[in-house]
């Protein structure tokens, strides 16, 4: 009843943390028993450790938190030896987000990862390229489609690209990730925010700017997951402000296979358990499923009206 596919990656249920903000899942264990959680998608690793930005780096939101981490993290090499072993004692399928600075970079992050042994690759399109002028690589199509056709040539496993909402249009990204060959697709990444100190009159973030997480972003996220489920044929995966079991049908329904659950996860670090155990609970009750429900809506969309008379007679 809660099974899911994304490609060729079954899941048991369709609930998965986020990236960046579970840490690896090893330090969450201790809350609920993860070996019932979907998957565990990691912080973004990077060929090198990076240091994140300066404090502070955090604040919370009327609904939801900004953040400037600013991807810190220890390393592939650390990764590699430390936190993935762990990570597999847990049981649920491993996601493992990278970021590259070039393409080169996340290639050579997928050889890694795919010869460790990992269940899926996400691909972190939200990092600059410094090859270009620090654009972000999510943030133009041909970009997109490269570093995704790239990653695809060396990965032994489903690669999942996750895309920005800080675009005007996704959906011409979400076609270039799977013209590249993505096997899914992860929406959305933060939202671009900014929170101000009147008395200081100065931003409350030491990069000024931050990421937008939690239920403030959930109608943009279902929007964005809406939008691309219509243009894409590879699956989807929901992410932005999920908190409860219904927040989870409500994107399965708009086009989503499965959902990541991020912010909510710092008020209740055992929120993952809670969902799987209310989403058998409410799905029994209306006797639907994951499949039944994932991509309804996109079923139940008002078909064309059939074209009569000179209209029907328009060259296509
Ligand atoms: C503190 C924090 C750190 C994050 N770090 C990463 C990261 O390293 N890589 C990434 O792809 N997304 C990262 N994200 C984005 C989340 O994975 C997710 O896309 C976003 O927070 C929206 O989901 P949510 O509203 O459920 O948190 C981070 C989010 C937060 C709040």
């Amino acid at each position: 009843m809660l099974e899911t596919k994304l490609g060729s990656l079954r899941l048991a249920n369709p609930v998965l943390s986020a990236s960046g903000t579970y840490g690896s899942g090893w330090e969450g264990r201790t809350f609920s028993d993860l070996s019932r959680v979907g998957g565990l998608v990691s912080k973004t690793v990077t060929l090198r450790p990076r240091h994140g930005n300066p404090p502070p780096r955090i604040w919370e939101t009327a609904s939801g938190m900004l953040n400037s981490i600013g991807l810190e993290n220890k390393g592939v090499e650390w990764f590699l030896a430390d936190t993935l072993p762990k990570m597999r004692t847990l049981g649920p399928k491993l996601i493992i987000n990278i970021g590259g600075e070039t393409l080169a970079e996340f290639v050579q992050l997928a050889e890694l990862f795919c010869s460790a042994g990992i269940d899926a690759l996400e691909v972190n399109l939200s990092c600059p390229n410094v090859q270009e002028g620090k654009l972000l690589f999510s943030t133009d199509p041909r970009m997109t489609e490269r570093t995704v056709a790239a990653v695809k040539r060396v990965a032994n496993v489903p690669v999942f690209a996750k895309l920005s909402p800080n675009v005007t249009d996704i959906t011409p990204i979400a076609r270039a990730a799977e013209q590249g060959g993505a096997d899914g697709i992860t929406a959305i990444n933060t939202l671009i925010g900014m929170a101000v100190d009147w008395r200081k009159q100065k931003p409350v973030l030491s990069r000024g700017i931050g990421g937008l997480s939690g239920p403030a972003i959930k109608p943009v996220a279902l929007r964005m997951v809406h939008e691309v489920a219509k243009c894409v044929r590879i699956p989807i995966i929901g992410v932005g402000g999920a908190r409860t079991a219904e927040d989870v049908l409500e994107f399965l329904c708009a086009g989503a296979s499965a959902v990541e659950i991020g912010t909510a996860s710092f008020v209740d670090p055992a929120v993952f358990v809670g969902i799987v155990d209310d989403l058998e609970r409410l799905l029994t009750e209306v006797g639907s499923s994951v499949g039944a429900m994932s991509r309804s809506m996109l079923r139940n969309l008002p078909q064309p009206p059939p074209m009569h008379g000179r209209q029907a007679e328009l060259p296509r």
